[in-house]
C-alpha cells in the first residue's frame, strides 16, 4: 500500500513538472496587452525561451499581457550563427512558435552587435566580414520572413561619447557597415521593418546627436531603415528632462519610433519608497511614448526573477514590473494606470 502511494506521488510530480508547474495567479485589472491596444501601442517585453518552455507561470503571463515579444538572447549571432554556416533557429523557432499561438508580434533581435558575437566574426578581414554579414542576414532574416515584422537591425553602433563605436564592423568596413547591414535586411525580407536600435541615447547627448547625424544620413541615402528604437535601460535617477523633446526631433526625419528595453533598476533592497519611485519612472515611460506616438513599448523582462540587471549589476535589481513569483509590483498598475486603466 505504502508503496502504490508514494509511486502515485512521485508520478504526479513528474507530471507536474513535465506540466512547468503551476498556472500563474491571474494579475488585477484589464491585460496590458488590451489597454495598449486601445491607444494604438504595442507593448511586449524580452522572453527568455529556456524559462518560457519550462515554466507554465511565465508562459502564461507573457501570452495574457503583452501583444508583441523580443527574443531576450536567441536570436544574437553568438547563439544563432555560432560556427560559420551552421545555424541553430531551435530555441528562436520555439519563442516564434509559442508568439504565434498567442497573436503577438515579434521583434527580432539583433542582426549586427559588437556583444555575443561568435569568436571567429571577430576574426574576419574587411571583405570576409561583409561576406558573413551577407550570409547571415539573408539567412536568419529570411527564415523567420513572414514570422518576424521588426528587426533591430543594428544595436548601439554609438559609443558613449559619440563617436562610432569601435565594433570590428567600424573598424574593418567603417561607419558605411550600418547601410549594409539595412540593405541586406530589406533585401531578405522587403516587408520587415528594420530599426536602429541604442542605449543610453534617451535624452538630447553627445550620443543621440550622433544617433541623429547617422539616421539622418540614412535617409538621405535613401538606405531603407524605418525606425528608431532607444532602449531606456533607467534607474532611480529617473528619466533625462529632454527624452520626449530627443525622440520627437527623431520622429519629425518621418522614422517611426519604439521604446525597445524598458527597465528600472533599484538599489538593493527594494522597499516600499524605492518602489513607488520606480513606480513613478515606468508611468513616465509610457506617458513619453504616448505622446511621440511609439509604435511599440517593449520591457526587457516583466519578472524580477528573469533580468539582466540583477544578474550584471551587483546592488541593483528588483527591475520590473512582477516580483520573482509574478506578483504585481506598484509598477504594474502605473502602467496600466498610465494606458488608461
Ligand atoms: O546561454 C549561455 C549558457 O549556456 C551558459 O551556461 C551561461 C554561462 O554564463 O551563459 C549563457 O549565455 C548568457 C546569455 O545572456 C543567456 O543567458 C551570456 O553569458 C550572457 O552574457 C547573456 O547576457 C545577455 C546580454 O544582453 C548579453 O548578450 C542578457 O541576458 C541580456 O538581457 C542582455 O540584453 C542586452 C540587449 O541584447 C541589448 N541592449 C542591452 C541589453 C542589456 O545588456
Amino acid at each position: 500500500m505504502a508503496l502504490g502511494v508514494v509511486v502515485v506521488i512521485a508520478v504526479l510530480c513528474a507530471i507536474w513538472v513535465l506540466r512547468g508547474g503551476a498556472d500563474a495567479e491571474p494579475l488585477p485589472g484589464q491585460p496590458l496587452r488590451t489597454l495598449a491596444k486601445a491607444k494604438g501601442l504595442e507593448i511586449g517585453t524580452a522572453v527568455r525561451g529556456d524559462h518560457a518552455k519550462r515554466n507554465r507561470a511565465y508562459r502564461q503571463t507573457i501570452a495574457a499581457q503583452f501583444s508583441t515579444v523580443t527574443p531576450e538572447n536567441e536570436m544574437k549571432w553568438e547563439q544563432i550563427e555560432p560556427e560559420r554556416g551552421e545555424f541553430e533557429f531551435g530555441p528562436a523557432d520555439d519563442i516564434v512558435d509559442r508568439a504565434r499561438e498567442a497573436k503577438q508580434k515579434i521583434r527580432g533581435h539583433t542582426l549586427v552587435w559588437h556583444f555575443q558575437l561568435p569568436g571567429w566574426v571577430r576574426e574576419l578581414g574587411p571583405r570576409e566580414l561583409e561576406a558573413a554579414m551577407r550570409t547571415h542576414i539573408a539567412e536568419v532574416v529570411g527564415h523567420f520572413k513572414g514570422d518576424v515584422g521588426v528587426w533591430d537591425v543594428v544595436n548601439e553602433p554609438v559609443s558613449d561619447r559619440g563617436g562610432l563605436r569601435p565594433s570590428v564592423f567600424a573598424r574593418r568596413l567603417g561607419e558605411d557597415f550600418i547601410a549594409l547591414a539595412f540593405r541586406l535586411a530589406h533585401r531578405a525580407d522587403p516587408d520587415a521593418k528594420l530599426y536602429l536600435n541604442e542605449i543610453g541615447a534617451e535624452g538630447i547627448n553627445a550620443k543621440s546627436d550622433r544617433l541623429y547625424e547617422i539616421v539622418s544620413r540614412l535617409k538621405r541615402d535613401g538606405v531603407p531603415i524605418d525606425g528608431v528604437g532607444f532602449q531606456f535601460h533607467a534607474n532611480l535617477d529617473g528619466l533625462p528632462d529632454d527624452h520626449v523633446a530627443n525622440l520627437q526631433r527623431f520622429a519629425a526625419l518621418g522614422l517611426d519610433i519604439a521604446i525597445t528595453e524598458a527597465d528600472v533598476g533599484v538599489p538593493l533592497p527594494p522597499d516600499g519608497q524605492k518602489l513607488d519611485h520606480q513606480a513613478q519612472i515606468y508611468e513616465q515611460i509610457v506617458r513619453g511614448c504616448l505622446t511621440v506616438t511609439c509604435r511599440s513599448l517593449t520591457f526587457w523582462g516583466f519578472t524580477d526573477s528573469r533580468s539582466w540587471i540583477s544578474e550584471t549589476q551587483p546592488g541593483m535589481g528588483a527591475a520590473t514590473l512582477l516580483t520573482d513569483k509574478l506578483a504585481p509590483k506598484p509598477a504594474f498598475g502605473a502602467v496600466q494606470r498610465a494606458l488608461g486603466g
